[in-house]
Order: C-alpha cells, then structure tokens, then sequence
C-alpha cells in the first residue's frame, strides 16, 4: 500500500523539480524528434505532452505505474486535444506487441524503474527493428568526487524521490543493452547541485 506522501507528495515533487527552465528546454529539444506510433515510458505528469510535434506523432501510447501522475498524464492529452492510449503498467513488462512502436521515449524514468536492464530489454522488444528511444536522462556523473556524493545521497534520496537512483549509468546501459548509440549531449545542469545534476540525452537505435 503506497504511503500518503508516495501518493500525494511524489507526484507534486516530480511536477516542480521536472519542470525547471533548463530542463523544459532539453525537454524541446529531445521530444518533437519523436516520430510515427509512439510510446511514452514513464509519462507520469504529463510534462511532455506539449512538446509533441502533431504534424509527426501519428499515434501516442503511454505507460507510467503511478495513477496519481497518469491522471496528471490524461489531462495535459486532453488540454491539447491528442486522442492518447495512455495506460497503467510498468515498463518490466509493457503490454504491447512486439516490434510495434518506431519510437520510445523515456525522459527522467530509467532512474526510477526497479530493473532498468529489464526495462532496455522491453524497450527494443516493442520499438521496430531500426526504431528510435529518444532518452534524457539523469545519472551517474563522471567526476569521481560527485560520484562519491551521489553514492552517499542515494539510499535516503530513492525514499523520498519515488525511488529515484543518481548513480545509474545511462548511455552507456543503453549500449550494454544492444542499442547503437548517439549520445547528443552530457552535462551537469546549471543551478543544481552537482549529484542531482548529470544529464545526458540522445537517441538510442535498436536492430
Ligand atoms: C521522475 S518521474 C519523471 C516523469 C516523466 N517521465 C517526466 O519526464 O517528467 C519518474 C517516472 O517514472 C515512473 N516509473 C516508476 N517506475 C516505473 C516503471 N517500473 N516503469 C515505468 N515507469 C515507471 C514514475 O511513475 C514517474 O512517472
């Protein structure tokens, strides 16, 4: 049974720390690439939903385990009149055919899933062959001192941050899955502190 703070206070957490300046802009720059049937894993929220390009989106699909953020999800669809199969279910085990989507986005989740190899697998399981996961993402940094931090924080940050890991590789666990990939961009994002702050965003192929 989630706690009230899981149920109420996670979600409102996730709205305004994901919501920040710097990260809407990436968030621009990474989801109008996403083109065709197209998944959202992880689309609690709804953050996203503005940055979707209609003229390449032919249909939209999302999954997120967490009902308070997919009623969150379902309203930013409705505010922007996108007809979205949006979805309970985690990405472990997607209810979707395979070799179904030509993109899967991800953005902020690969660090609150409980097996993020599990969850890599599934994503190339449903993309096409040939298809996209577009990813943005923060983890692992790689300076050894923040590591060391980010080691430090994380079992008491996954408690209150809706199991959200910092030390998690992420293009890297993209490639370790079998995905070729285009790592477009790494950085620590400006006014965060440093452990909470390594992004990294691109497109990962499946074959
Ligand atoms: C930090 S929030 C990010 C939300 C959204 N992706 C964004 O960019 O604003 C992490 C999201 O991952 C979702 N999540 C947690 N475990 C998951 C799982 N096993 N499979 C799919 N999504 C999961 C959460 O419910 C939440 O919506």
């Amino acid at each position: 049974m989630p706690s009230w703070w899981e149920r109420h206070g996670v979600p409102r957490l996730i709205k305004c720390a994901c919501s920040q300046g710097q990260i809407m802009k990436l968030r621009s720059q990474v989801v109008p690439q996403a083109s065709g049937d197209v998944l959202e894993l992880g689309c609690g929220g709804g953050i996203n939903m503005e940055f979707y390009d209609p003229a390449r989106v032919a249909r939209f699909s999302g999954l997120d385990p967490s009902p308070e953020l997919l009623a969150m999800s379902r309203a930013a669809a409705q505010a922007r009149g996108i007809d979205a199969d949006i979805r309970g279910g985690i990405g472990e085990a997607m209810p979707f055919e395979s070799g179904r989507f030509d993109t899967v986005v991800t953005t902020f989740t690969l660090c609150s899933v409980a097996d993020p190899a599990a969850v890599l697998a599934e994503i190339r399981r449903v993309l096409k062959p040939g298809g996209t996961a577009l990813f943005l993402e923060h983890g692992a940094a790689p300076d050894a001192g923040v590591a060391k931090w980010q080691r430090r924080i994380e079992p008491l940050w996954k408690r209150i941050g809706g199991n959200c890991h910092l030390t998690r590789p992420i293009a890297d666990a993209y490639a370790r899955a079998g995905f070729a990939v285009d790592r477009r961009g790494a950085r620590y994002m400006p006014k965060t502190p440093r452990p909470f702050g390594w992004v990294e965003y691109g497109a990962a192929h499946a074959s």
